[in-house]
């Protein structure tokens, strides 16, 4: 099952059994602390058994009845130098470590099972690392690897959170509460049905009425599992709610809409705006940014400036990979 652990992980999973997914965890956990890259061989292509190996850190993933042709092809690219990600492996191990955690939450969350706390916390800890280490564009470049949109958009709004909340200069207990809020704030939308979720294209009127009962939703299921903070409650409930009144689902003023939930806002309107989906291309990070600053009194003012240095700062450097003149505008809005 393994060969040359340091440089190469080959799993050859059946994932469609739990017992299997959880000993394929304990067994690659280790590996996976040292940065190993994976290759996962699936007995099962469904989207489901791919989003469960993303969570077990497969680094690339093909069908268990590939030809020798295609998995020496893969191989070889694999061990190309060129093909090594450049991301460090304390951040690739915290990227797992929450992708893991979120794929239990979210489980437990469709199945209408107790949302599991020990997952919560490991998520929360694994993204509050990562922040740490401050590289932004590396979390996104991982991502981005995720095909799952719920997961995707998860780790997208949690990871902006907790660089937003460290950029902020938060202590460590305010810290865990907004990540946590960013982790949980649309777990509401694992009881909105998938067809409506998963739509291609925009959402009929019904539809979106359907959608919109999402952030009541997760309040009620966080109220009713019990020993949630009040703050990540409120998060869950009013984060689409806007300053102006212009939000839902109750119309709230800014006066009714604390900080930590304005942060949870920004970060969530931000990657809506430059996720991968199916009805729409991503959107440059500079031209987002514009986008939240041309938001004007919807959203706090104050923090989408401290937000631009978090999400603009090290887009700036990649300049050569994004040659945006929209992003050079939006920098200058931030500055
Ligand atoms: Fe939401
Ligand atoms: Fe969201």
């Amino acid at each position: 099952m393994v060969r040359e652990a340091d440089q190469l992980l080959v799993a050859d999973l059946d994932l469609s059994d739990r017992m299997t997914i959880d000993t394929a965890r304990a067994v690659l956990a280790p590996h996976r602390q040292a940065g190993a890259t994976c290759l996962f061989l699936l007995r099962d292509m469904s989207s489901r058994s791919q989003v469960q190996a993303n969570a077990l850190g497969a680094t690339e993933i093909l069908p268990a009845d590939a030809s020798v042709a295609e998995l020496l092809d893969k191989v070889g690219a694999m061990l190309a130098p060129s093909a090594q990600p450049d991301i460090p492996a304390q951040l690739r191990h915290h990227f797992v470590a929450a992708s893991a955690a979120l794929s239990d939450l979210i489980g437990a969350a469709e199945t209408g099972g107790t949302l599991p706390l020990k997952a919560i916390d490991d998520s929360i800890e694994a993204l509050n690392r990562a922040a740490d280490g401050g590289d932004l564009n590396a979390w996104l470049d991982m991502v981005w690897r995720h095909d799952d949109a719920t997961y995707q958009h998860c780790l997208l709004v949690a990871g902006l959170a907790a660089a937003f909340a460290q950029r902020l200069g938060f202590r460590e207990a305010d810290r865990r509460l907004i990540v946590e809020a960013a982790v949980l704030h649309d777990i509401g939308k694992a009881r909105i049905p998938l067809d409506i979720l998963r739509k291609p294209g925009s959402l009929s009127l019904a539809e979106r009425e359907v959608m919109r009962r999402h952030p009541g939703i997760g309040h009620e299921m966080l109220v009713a599992q019990g020993g949630f903070a009040p703050m990540v409650l409120t998060a869950v409930l009013s984060h689409h709610e806007y300053l102006d009144g212009s939000g839902y689902p109750h119309g709230l003023g800014g006066g009714d809409i604390p900080d930590p939930v304005r942060i949870i806002t920004i970060c969530d309107v931000y990657a809506a705006l430059i996720e991968r989906r199916s009805y729409k291309p991503p959107m440059p990070p500079g031209e987002a940014y514009a986008a939240l600053v041309a938001m004007g009194g919807k959203l706090d003012r104050d923090l989408v400036r401290v937000f631009g240095e978090v999400v603009l700062d090290s887009e700036i450097v990649r300049l050569g990979r994004y040659g945006s003149p929209v992003l050079n505008r939006a920098a200058g809005h931030a500055a």
